[in-house]
Parts: C-alpha cells; sequence; structure tokens
C-alpha cells in the first residue's frame, strides 16, 4: 500500500466542545472558527440549548451570543449527551454551579460509563448528584450555591478536571485541583485566554473566582486524535508519505507521535507555530521497519485515545510492544483492551490482555477476519488503518460509529491510500 497527499484533519474534538461551552457562558459574542462538525460536538450544543444558551446550527465559522455566567437556566427535558462522555462530565460541572436539577441521559455506551468521579467532587462542593447503583447514566444534578474547593483526583482525567473548573467558574468560587499525571490542558488555556485567572503549578491548578468569561475568537486546530490514524497508517505503509496540515502538537497530546518515533517511525514537523493558544505543526510521516516500544505509564494520558491504534500499528512491527498503567481504556466508549485484543486475536494477530494494558508482538503475516466495533468509532478507525495496510483482508461491522469524532474519516483514508 502506498500512501500520498497532503490532509487537513477535522478539528481538535476536546477543543471544539469547550469553544462552544465557554462561548456560551461569556458575556458577548465570540466566533468560533474551525469547530469539529461530528456527532460529540452536537450533542454538546443540544445541552447547551436545552439549557437556554444561544448556540446556531454549528458550522465552519459561527458567531455564538454569550449568556454570561448566570444565563443558564432550567432545563425542560432531559439533558441527551447522545455517545459523548466529554459533554456529559462538562456539563455536569456547569449545571451543578446554577439553581437548576437536570437528568443527563446517554446512548447505550455512555450509560455505562463511570460518573462517581465527576459526582464526587461536585457533591463535595454542595451539589446533589444522584446515580444509579452502577455509578452510570441517568445522573440527575440538583445544583446551587457552590463552595470552595481542593481536589486530589485519583484517576489522571482531563474531564474531571475539567468539570471541577467549571463549576467553580459558573459558582464564582475558588477551586485547586490536582491530579497525579497531566492531562490534556485546553481548558486551562482557554480560561486563560478568557481573562479568567488561573495558576498552574506542575500538576495543581488553582482557579480565581471571575466576575465575567470575555468573548474571545476561537480558532480550533487540527485534532491529533484524528491525525494519528493518517499517521499510523503512513509508518505501516509500504512507500510514499503523507503531511498532515495544520495539527495541534500540544505536549499533553502528543504522546502517540512520540511513541511511533520510538517505535523507528520517521514522524517529521514542519511549520511550527502557535494558534489560537495552541502549538500548531504540520506532520510528515513515512514508511519504516517499525520495531516494538514500551509505553511509559506517565505518557498514557497523553496518548489515551491513540492506544488501540497503537495496538493495531504494533501488529505490523517487529518484536514486542508492551502498553501498561492504561486501565481507563476499560471505561472508554468500550471496554478498549478487551475488544481491541479480542479483535486483534480475532484477525489472527497475535495480542494478550493485561489487567491494565496489552502486549501486542508484531509479524509480516496477513490479518484476516471480522472486527467488532461495539459502536466504539475509534477501534472502527484504527482497525480501518489495518484493514488498508497490503495483504490484509479486515471487515469492519460498524463503520459508521465514526460519524461520533470524523465524518468523513472513511472518505480521508481512500483519498491517501493509491
Ligand atoms: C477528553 C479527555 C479524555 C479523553 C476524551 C476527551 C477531554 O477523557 O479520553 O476523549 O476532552 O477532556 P478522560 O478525562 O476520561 O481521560
Amino acid at each position: 500500500m502506498r500512501v500520498h497527499g497532503s490532509l487537513r484533519v477535522p478539528g481538535d474534538k476536546s477543543i471544539s466542545h469547550r469553544s462552544l461551552i465557554l462561548s456560551a457562558i461569556a458575556n458577548g459574542q465570540s466566533r468560533i472558527r474551525g469547530i469539529l462538525l461530528s456527532a460529540d460536538v452536537h450533542s454538546t450544543a443540544g445541552v447547551l440549548r436545552a439549557l437556554g444558551a444561544q448556540i446556531p446550527e454549528l458550522g465552519p465559522e459561527m458567531a455564538v451570543h454569550g449568556v454570561g455566567l448566570q444565563g443558564l437556566s432550567q432545563p425542560a427535558a432531559a439533558l441527551d449527551c447522545g455517545n459523548s462522555g466529554t459533554t456529559t462530565r462538562l456539563m455536569a460541572g456547569v449545571v451543578a454551579a446554577r439553581p437548576v436539577h437536570a437528568t443527563f441521559i446517554g446512548d447505550a455506551s455512555l450509560s455505562r460509563r463511570p460518573m462517581r468521579r465527576v459526582a464526587r467532587p461536585l457533591e463535595a462542593m454542595g451539589a446533589t448528584v444522584e446515580l444509579p447503583e452502577h455509578g452510570g447514566l441517568p445522573m440527575t444534578i440538583h445544583g446551587g450555591q457552590l463552595h470552595d474547593l481542593s481536589w486530589a483526583s485519583e484517576t489522571a482525567s482531563a474531564q474531571v478536571k475539567s468539570a471541577i473548573l467549571l463549576a467553580a467558574l459558573v459558582a464564582g468560587v475558588h477551586a485547586e485541583v490536582a491530579e497525579p499525571v497531566m492531562t490534556r490542558d485546553h481548558t486551562e488555556r482557554m480560561l486563560a485566554a478568557r481573562g479568567i485567572r488561573l495558576s498552574i503549578d506542575g500538576q495543581r491548578i488553582v482557579i480565581d473566582p471571575s466576575e465575567q468569561v470575555e468573548a474571545t475568537d476561537v480558532v480550533v486546530p487540527g485534532d491529533p486524535s484524528s491525525a494519528a490514524f493518517f499517521a499510523g497508517l503512513a509508518a505501516i505503509a509500504d512507500a510514499g508519505s503523507i503531511r498532515l496540515e495544520n495539527v495541534c502538537v500540544n505536549e499533553t497530546r502528543r504522546g502517540f507521535f512520540y511513541q511511533l518515533r520510538l517505535a523507528g517511525a520517521d514522524v517529521r514537523e514542519e511549520n511550527r507555530r502557535i494558534e489560537g493558544g495552541e502549538p500548531v505543526a504540520d506532520l510528515i510521516v513515512s514508511p519504516v521497519a517499525l520495531h516494538g516500544s514500551v509505553v511509559e505509564a506517565a505518557r498514557v494520558p497523553s496518548m489515551v485515545d491513540e492506544l488501540p491504534l497503537l495496538a493495531c500499528i504494533a501488529t505490523r512491527a517487529d518484536g514486542e510492544t508492551l502498553i501498561t498503567g492504561a486501565g481507563e481504556l476499560r471505561v472508554k466508549e468500550s471496554d478498549r483492551i478487551t475488544a481491541v485484543v479480542d479483535n486483534l486475536l480475532a484477525i489472527g494477530a497475535d495480542a494478550e490482555e493485561l489487567p491494565d494494558g496489552m502486549r501486542i508482538r508484531g509479524s509480516d503475516r496477513p490479518l484476516e477476519g471480522r472486527v467488532e466495533t461495539h459502536g466504539d468509532h475509534r477501534l472502527a478507525m484504527a482497525f480501518g488503518v489495518l484493514a488498508a495496510a497490503r495483504g490484509n483482508s479486515i471487515a469492519i461491522d460498524d463503520r459508521d460509529c465514526v460519524a461520533v469524532s470524523y465524518p468523513d474519516f472513511w472518505a480521508d483514508l481512500e483519498r491517501v491510500v493509491a
């Protein structure tokens, strides 16, 4: 398989969610350019509208008139978050700080995902949160005046950190969050860009009360988690190269590219610049013979969504790839440890499940069989990359689930594979 051409992947999903939320509660008009037009981001827009925010139809260039920190009101119906964990957890923080009660619902996958991790700090701030026995959805939050919080998060989760920061912001209180390993810092960057006072000391973030959130223009850079699929594809191709333009290369997000290089890949960075408060670059990836590598636990958060892809790429490397310290993968859109390993075994790869990760031994045998995505977009795309490699014959049960984060994925894949 030969790869060619250049690609501008869609806007970053994490930044897109945050751009809508912060614009919705700002004072005045914010313009957003390059927002990701995918199902998850539509979920955030829908939830904000249900709370009375003025969110127009999403588009490549859009303006949002903020309703202010006190502007969100009682929703008339349950808040449907679809498949989106980010929508649920970030908006849980916002809702907890408003004098409203709201029930968060979602699809079967989201309803199974753990919500106690956000419920506990929000309760410690003074909100009341009702959860079913299994700790997932539906989750009902009775919000109101919150108080200061100092919270040491047990899980390295940007969603939990962001829920606390957003709750403190809307409530006008102080909060301090300490995380075990630094996670993506888009919320912090975007709050600072809107005049919010934060102090960041390693993995400890303190937010001070603010009267208002300033309106500002947001430029959404390309999503490194989407670019990763094409970097992985180029790394296992037989010839050619791919140029990925305008990719966010924030330190807390670039772990997959680091790991690819560690496995011997040729990943070059050009045209590095700062855009919209984020480091952005063009990445050029060409095929090389890959070897096995070990993922350090401390780097897991910087590539957490890319680990299914890394496992797929590892089947084409010489030697063993070891991923540990990644227990969080079990509570993503699917149990991404069991699902990835079962699928790798089903197509004839050599893989082994570990309690908090997996071990993959590469070979050059053709891989053949049918993959079950469990409706998980990242599994569909990771195995889609592997299916494109020479000699493989892999069918994917649900290709449409890519709509969650990358609706045009299959078309883009076809465009770069010769
Ligand atoms: C996200 C944080 C991560 C990531 C998710 C998006 C965010 O989740 O997996 O896709 O936008 O904050 P966790 O906070 O659960 O690690």
